[in-house]
């Protein structure tokens, strides 16, 4: 710690719960990196209180925030700004404090297809795409997917109604996109995996080895990219049954660096070494687990 001194900037992230966030380890370690006199701290944040911790963010001088579950959607009232996409993604998971004006990002969507172009050279435009999720994540990819034009989305989700809301949302928006609304049955699923270029979970579903539902990945065309978004465990379920079916994958840590990299730009205007911060997270992620 003694290369805290009184000019050190502060970021951090927002979140409740916050102790198993992976942010600090990768933001600090690009810091570090980078030479930069900033330090990225964890903030416990209940949700009564995200008022006063945004308007903190000012009083404490700050130079930005990540925001993380369950704020994302409710912190956006509380700032000056909101960009486009974060505003489309009904989300905001980065704030930059310019001399007192609060404006919100989304990385989150823009990190997933950085990633995924990066890992998979995958081109999205006039594609079919089966998103599993409808949740703030779904939001964030879909928000950034159909810029690229895809052929078809179809929003896959275990409570239908709220996929029926994205799509719907989203269909006036985006009409040269064909977009469909599903429930996350077995056999819906089945109809549904045909011709499909991209799977992409989005939900919970094989967080730190929780159960995931029956997928028929082997239904997929054998060129189609299955893509993960849950980075704990690096390998999940839905990746070892793509990958054991020999289809190309893409995984949440991918997504995770990337979004983290793209935040880091914006408090700091410097580009961060992304190999850096998966050595750190790999490291870490092995003792623990
Ligand atoms: P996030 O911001 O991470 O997307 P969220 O908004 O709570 O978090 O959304 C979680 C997503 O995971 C939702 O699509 C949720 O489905 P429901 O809308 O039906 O709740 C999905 N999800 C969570 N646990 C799941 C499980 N065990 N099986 C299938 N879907 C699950």
């Amino acid at each position: 710690m003694d290369r805290i001194t009184g000019k050190t900037r502060v970021l951090g992230i927002f979140g409740y719960p916050v102790e198993h966030t992976m942010s600090p380890l990768i933001q600090n370690q690009a810091i570090i990196a980078k030479g930069l006199d900033m330090v990225y701290l964890p903030f416990e944040v209940r949700p009564d209180d995200l008022k006063k911790a945004v308007e903190a963010i000012r009083a404490l001088g700050l130079l930005g925030v990540n925001i993380t579950i369950p704020h994302k959607e409710a912190v956006i009232p509380l700032l000056d700004e909101v960009s486009e996409e974060a505003l489309l993604s009904g989300a905001v998971n980065t704030v930059v404090n310019r001399k007192g004006i609060l404006t919100g990002y989304n990385t989150d969507g823009e990190g997933y297809v950085k990633s995924l172009t990066r890992d998979t050279n995958f081109e999205l435009e006039g594609k079919n795409i089966l998103i599993l999720g409808a949740g703030g994540a779904a939001r964030g990819i879909l928000a950034s997917i159909v810029k690229e034009r895809p052929e078809k989305v179809i929003i896959s989700n275990r409570t239908f109604s709220r996929a029926l809301r994205l799509v719907e949302e989203f269909r006036d928006k985006f009409q040269e996109t064909y977009l469909i609304a599903a429930d996350l049955s077995f056999d819906t699923l089945k109809r549904y995996m045909e011709g499909i270029h991209l799977l992409i979970n989005t939900t919970s579903m094989g967080m730190d080895g929780k159960n995931s539902v029956e997928l028929p990945l082997n239904l997929l065309p054998g060129d189609a990219v299955v893509s993960d978004i849950v980075y704990k465990p690096l390998n999940t379920a839905i990746i070892k049954k793509a990958e054991s079916l020999k289809l190309k994958t893409h995984k949440g840590l991918a997504m995770l660096l990337e979004q983290g990299a793209l935040s880091f730009k914006i408090w700091t205007g410097v580009e961060p070494p992304l190999n850096m911060m998966k050595e750190v997270f790999i490291k870490r992620l092995r003792c623990i687990s």
